[in-house]
């Protein structure tokens, strides 16, 4: 069986273009020297380039592939795969190869879901020169994989096989644009540090069985002393209005690639933290991406701007415990990522509270790398920055969230929830702003 990466066709074991769409088709059983390996293979598809080109001048269409390939191969690598040679509009990259890790299914899904988050960087840069944009789909399986050794060494063109390769093949055409579609092995090995969505299964032509299948949602926040999530909730009761809101701002604020701020207020219990659940629900059913990160104000014990903390450790994936210097390093990792150099490791390790001494900067200095950072996240995927809880805030804080609706650029919904205290301590809130709303729940 060989299934084809463009259009799902079944192909006798000896074709290496498909029968159907004349597509080439990932490598055939060679020759040479062979190895067996337990490895995660990713399949990545650009949707539609063919007849973008159609529609396109295709030296232009060939020039935005190319450095699209370009940047997603620097994230496959830095994820430790290996890219085999492209296939037409196709990539195929092997995660355990020539080196197994125990957590190479995780690097996999990792990868993917980074090289989503890239193409939606990339097509604001093409949007911006008036290039056309791509989407793209990505399935990932894992299972034993037979490795040609001396290609995997040389030109590593058509030296994979194997059924990992071939599910994976098929799962990436199952799935959406913006997807990342995992299979069963990848599923099992990762479902604790990645939430996923159960599919329906993939019905595949030659196997007996349907291939059950997951999307990948993001990465798990893992993180101790966060309230249970709202799982097991009672169905929904009403708040179709606001909740409609939040909706329709999310969409403008990813259209217009603008910001926004919005205020939930309301008292105790009253619903708040449910209304941000209800929309993290919506955007999750979504087929594209989107950053949701959150942070929580508290009543006592409040470290400065510790809301704005939280989100941001989330997103260099710091945990509660990491040691000191632990947190500075993925702090910096962080930074260098989003960034391409180190330049405001310091202000983020200050704020994550590793490393550096805030005190050593200016209020400006720290607005400024802060605000820098989450513009850098939404200049990727659009981004829900969700601050719970801001009846608590630090008036710090309260002046940052002023400073970013004020002056950040890109796809930026700041969503706060408080309860109406947030107005004794701050009767002007959100005052003058163009782009606030209120919702009194
Ligand atoms: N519209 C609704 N339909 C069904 N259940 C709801 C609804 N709104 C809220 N609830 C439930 O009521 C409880 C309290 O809601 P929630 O935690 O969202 O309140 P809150 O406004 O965030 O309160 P706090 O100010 O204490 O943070 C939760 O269990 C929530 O699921
Ligand atoms: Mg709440």
């Amino acid at each position: 069986m060989r299934i084809c990466p463009s259009c799902g066709e079944d192909n006798p074991e000896r074709a290496r273009f498909c029968l159907n769409c004349a597509s080439p088709l990932p490598a055939g059983a060679a020759a040479g020297r062979q190895e067996r390996k337990f490895a995660a293979a990713l399949f990545a598809d650009l949707v539609g380039s063919t007849s973008l080109a159609e529609r396109e001048d295709p030296e232009v269409v060939q020039a935005v592939v190319r450095r699209a390939f370009d940047r997603l191969s620097e994230e496959v690598e830095r994820y430790g795969g290996l890219l085999e040679k492209f296939m037409g509009d196709a990539i195929l990259a092997v995660f355990g190869v020539p080196t197994a890790h125990e957590d190479d299914p995780e690097r996999a899904v990792r990868a993917a879901i980074e090289m989503q988050a890239v193409m939606g960087e990339l097509n604001r840069g093409f949007a911006a020169e008036g290039r056309p944009q791509l989407q793209m789909r990505i399935g990932v399986e894992a299972g034993e994989v037979l490795v040609d050794l001396e290609r995997a060494g040389g030109p590593r063109d058509r030296m994979l096989t194997g059924d990992a390769v071939n599910v994976a093949a098929r799962l990436q055409t199952a799935a959406e644009p913006w997807q990342v579609v995992v299979g069963p092995a990848v599923y099992a090995a990762t479902k604790n540090v990645i939430d996923y969505r159960e599919l329906d299964p993939l019905a595949v032509k030659g196997k007996d069985q349907p291939i059950p299948a997951w999307q990948a949602l993001r990465v798990k926040a893992r993180r101790r002393g966060e309230r249970p999530s709202l799982g097991l909730e009672a169905r929904l009761v009403g708040r179709d209005e606001e909740l409609g809101l939040l909706k329709q701002t999310f969409h403008r604020v990813e259209a217009e690639g603008r910001p926004a701020l919005v205020t939930v207020l309301g008292a105790a219990g009253v619903g708040k933290s449910r209304l941000a659940y209800e929309l993290l629900n919506y955007l999750e059913s979504l087929s594209t991406l989107a950053y949701w990160r959150k942070g929580r104000c508290l009543a006592y014990g409040n470290v400065s701007y510790s809301a704005l903390a939280d989100a941001v450790k989330a997103q260099c994936e710091i945990l509660e415990d990491d040691a000191p210097e632990v947190a500075a390093d993925k702090a910096r990792k962080a930074a260098e990522l989003l960034f391409g150099d180190e330049a405001i490791a310091p202000q983020i390790g200050a704020l994550v509270g590793a490393g550096e001494s805030a005190t050593q900067f200016s209020r400006e200095e720290l607005f400024d790398a802060w605000r820098r950072f989450l513009e850098r996240m939404a200049a990727r995927l659009p981004f829900v920055l969700v601050l719970e809880d801001l009846h608590w805030a630090d008036s710090g804080l309260l002046d940052f969230v002023d400073h970013l609706a004020d002056w950040a650029q890109g796809p930026l919904l700041v969503l706060t929830l408080a309860r109406p205290e947030l107005l004794e301590l701050r009767p002007g809130w959100g005052g003058g702003k163009r782009n606030y709303s209120a919702i009194y729940l």
